[in-house]
């Protein structure tokens, strides 16, 4: 019988995928660009992004170019900014180490920013066909349940067993083709929660099937109750804007524009004469919000301000006033799109200040 490589393979020819925008090309810009994309989020939702970003920005030089705020823009809603960031700080480097090719080995590769292991090997096997493993989440299941290695993948000594299989795995010939079965047969067939073993075309050697585990692996994170953190957020308004802040580049949301925040303790119209040089009566809150990231969890409790009067202060943070439909399409936080989503429905913003 075909080894488990060659009958994905000969699986992907006649059930994967061949259309993508970002297949039938050996670009790497393009084939990057996809695969920083695809991180965390799905096909789907890439396409229209995608496309996008490659007509604004449609080589490494015009995006090594641009200015890092509309870069985030143009990644606006789609999330995980530091990927946006990222790209544009890889673009630069590019630019400057690289005359403006984009490295051709894994080792360069995977200097660039925002490039991890899994990541490098996929735009190698696709733009340059180089033999290299890839292990991404998908890939972890994949494996985890046809060879039934337990232990949660996150883990180090799982990891390591993983990368080793996935690199004895790979095919001689056809990288490409194998690489994008894999990611093919993770996303369609091999499933998390409803796999199709019926579709599997290598259910005859998946120990996970014939032990009856399909469901017990790959190992779950073990359970671990996350921190919770609160934070108040100001809604500035005048005149149909409101007041964003743009965060410093290190730390979470990361060069995005956010609603300011202030610390537990502080009185806000205090604050706000002192930070922003604004004399403002508070008008209102909107109920407390939940975000979650991998390592904790946030609750935002925001609190509505109308500007009453304001001074000319020189402020140490950079600040800017957008309408609600401005900020939408800038590069903000999920959390402060739904505030402002909200703002926008109960009308608050539009009273005179
Ligand atoms: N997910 C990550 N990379 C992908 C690709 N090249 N095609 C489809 N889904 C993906």
């Amino acid at each position: 019988m075909a080894d488990f490589a060659q009958q994905l393979i000969d699986w992907q020819t006649t059930h994967g995928r061949h259309t993508l925008p970002w297949q039938n090309t050996r670009d790497p810009y393009r084939i990057w660009l996809s695969e920083i994309m695809l991180q965390q989020t799905q096909v789907g939702t890439v396409i229209a992004y995608y496309q996008a970003f490659l007509d604004r920005f449609p080589d490494i030089a015009s995006l090594a170019k641009a200015h890092q705020d509309d870069v985030l823009a143009m990644w606006s809603g789609l999330g995980y900014y530091s990927r946006a960031r990222n790209l544009h700080a890889a673009a630069q480097r590019v630019m400057t180490h690289h005359r403006g090719r984009f490295p051709e080995t894994l080792d360069g590769i995977v200097a660039l920013p925002g490039i991890g292991r899994s990541t490098a090997a996929a735009i190698a096997a696709f733009a340059f066909g180089t033999r290299a493993a890839i292990l991404d989440g998908n890939v972890k299941r994949v494996l985890a349940r046809h060879f039934a290695i337990s232990g949660y993948p996150g883990e180090k000594k799982t990891e390591t067993a993983l990368w080793r299989l996935a690199e004895s795995l790979l095919p001689a010939q056809q990288i490409d083709t194998y690489t994008q079965a894999l990611m093919d047969f993770g996303a369609g067939v091999c499933t998390r929660s409803k796999p199709d073993c019926h579709q599997c075309p290598v259910q005859a050697g998946c120990v996970a099937h014939a032990t009856g585990q399909i469901h017990l692996l790959p190992t779950p994170r073990p359970k671990k109750a996350l921190p919770q953190k609160t934070v108040r957020m100001l809604i500035l308004h005048c005149n149909g804007k409101v007041m964003l802040q743009k965060r410093t580049n290190k730390g979470i949301w990361g060069g995005l524009w956010s609603l300011p925040e202030i610390a537990s303790q502080l009185d806000s119209k205090q604050h706000c004469l002192h930070t922003f040089g604004l004399a403002v009566t508070p008008a209102g809150s909107l109920p407390l919000l939940r975000h979650s990231f991998t390592h904790f969890h946030l609750h935002i409790a925001p609190e509505i301000f109308s500007v009453a009067a304001g001074s000319e202060l020189t402020t140490a943070v950079q600040i800017d006033w957008f309408t609600p439909t401005a900020a939408l399409a800038a590069g903000i936080p999920t959390p402060v799109r739904k505030l402002l989503q909200q703002l926008t429905a109960s009308d608050v913003h539009r009273t005179p200040c």
